[in-house]
């Protein structure tokens, strides 16, 4: 069965490095793609006061709609000075208030990768902790550091590219056991 998975970059840049990394690993898999561009949900920074005299934003329940139509989500994470992107988490923060249950419980392969050896690792390392109090089923995560030297439309480290294969591989079965469920 073609399953429908979510591809997240988790940045607004343009030439992102994990939004390219998040979709070739979306496509690694019998799956059909759906490529998130985070500009597509830009939104007023997130304030409680915000919320209380305009309501929430239309594209937060658009974005929470793609997470309710997809049966796993691939998220690469970009790390600006150790956290979130002010993108995503500007998006997440709007999306939270619409339901508790933000990640619907949908199976999840966590990713980061940057330029720098360290690869992003210190926020997915909070991401993997965090995201199943938030609804999420991180099943795997995988850490891709030096891009521009370890990625060439593929994973060019023989090592690295069997870890992503460990992780995809869980991912995978957490897939397909959602089928039996
Ligand atoms: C404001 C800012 C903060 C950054 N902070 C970090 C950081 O904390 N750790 C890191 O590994 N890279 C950091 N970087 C470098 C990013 O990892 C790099 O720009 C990467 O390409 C971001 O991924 P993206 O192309 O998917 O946006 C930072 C970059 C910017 C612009």
């Amino acid at each position: 069965m073609t399953h429908k998975l979510l591809a997240i970059g988790a940045s607004s840049s343009r030439k992102s490095i994990n939004r390219a990394l998040a979709v070739w690993a979306a496509n690694q898999f019998d799956a059909q793609v759906d490529d998130v561009d985070l500009n597509d949900f830009e939104m007023p920074i997130y304030s409680e006061d915000r919320q209380a005299e305009s309501g929430i934003p239309s594209l937060a329940q658009d974005f929470k709609n793609k997470i309710k139509a997809c049966d796993g989500i691939i998220i690469s994470f970009a790390e600006h000075n150790g956290s979130y992107t002010a993108a995503f988490k500007n998006i997440i923060d709007w999306v939270s208030v619409i339901e508790k249950d933000l990640w619907e419980q949908k199976p999840m392969l966590l990713m980061a990768t940057s330029p720098g050896k360290r690869g992003g690792k210190t926020l997915l390392e909070l991401a993997v902790s965090d995201f199943p109090h938030r609804g999420g089923k991180v099943h795997s995560h995988f850490v891709l550091p030096s891009f521009y030297a370890t990625f060439d439309r593929g994973i060019k480290d023989p090592v690295l590219k069997m870890e992503f294969e460990a992780a995809s591989s869980v991912f995978e079965k957490a897939l397909i056991g959602m089928e039996t469920d």
